[in-house]
């Protein structure tokens, strides 16, 4: 499903580069959950970007489901990430100006999908937001934010899900059942999922965990983590 080798990936700052990626092979299998953790400023986000083809790597190849990312265009990616990704972020990105039902049916717009309404009608429903499709961001809690945004990542059924520490901005009971309902989704729809977090409860919940350590991915393992 997923494939990294030899990526390798820094950002310009003032007269040099850091590097954020030094050598980072990965392989993912489809249905698989696995959690990235490392601690801020370590890259898990570069990383996701990366998988998401929002960024392009200084080196090293990346493949989608046999697509190598470096071969796409703009567009190309762009219906890419349409077609087989759910992007779930730390801050939600909400459109304001949408209401709940209208944010989750914007993708099924873009991708030109008959029953647009009623399938995010049916996905508020499964995230337990039916009573709120006509509220605005604004309107939400933080949490109800966060499942509004998980529904739109999810309501097309996408093989792939990438979420960026989707727990980080809720307290420790929200995050809790957001972490329970995106689990949920992933094991009924079979999507892959790639969780990035520095919350080592919900890591250990993947059944595989990786460290970002150093520019490079090590594999480690749940226990581990607690220890
Ligand atoms: N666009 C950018 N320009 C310059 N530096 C960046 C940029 N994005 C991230 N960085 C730097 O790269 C490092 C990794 O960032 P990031 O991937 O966001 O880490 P994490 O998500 O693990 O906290 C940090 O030192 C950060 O400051
Ligand atoms: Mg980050």
């Amino acid at each position: 499903m997923i494939g990294l080798r030899n990526v390798q990936m820094s950002y310009p700052v003032e007269q040099s580069r850091i590097t954020v990626l030094e050598d980072v092979n990965l392989d993912i299998s489809s249905g698989e959950s696995v959690a990235v953790i490392g601690p801020s400023g370590s890259g898990k986000t570069t990383l996701l970007l990366l998988l998401a083809g929002l960024d392009h790597p200084d080196a090293g190849s990346i493949e989608i489901q046999g697509t190598r990312l470096d071969t796409q265009s703009a567009d190309e990616l762009a219906n890419l990430r349409r077609d087989r990704m759910g992007i779930v972020f730390q801050s939600f990105h909400l459109i304001p100006s949408l209401t709940a039902l209208g944010n989750v049916m914007l993708p099924l717009e873009i991708a030109g999908a008959t029953n647009a309404e009623t399938n995010a009608h049916d996905m508020l429903e499964r995230v337990g937001l039916e009573h709120r499709e006509s509220h605005y961001p604004t309107q939400l809690s933080g949490g109800e934010q966060q499942r509004v945004a998980i529904a739109r990542a999810l309501v097309h059924t996408p093989p792939l899900i990438l979420a960026d520490e989707p727990t980080g901005n809720l307290d420790k009971e929200t995050g809790r059942a957001i972490s329970d309902l995106l689990f949920e989704l992933h094991d009924s729809l079979g999507s892959t999922l790639v969780l990035v977090t520095h919350d080592v409860a919900l890591a250990s919940r993947c059944d595989r965990q990786l460290r970002l350590d150093g520019g490079s991915l090590v594999e480690t393992n749940a226990h581990a983590l607690s220890a």
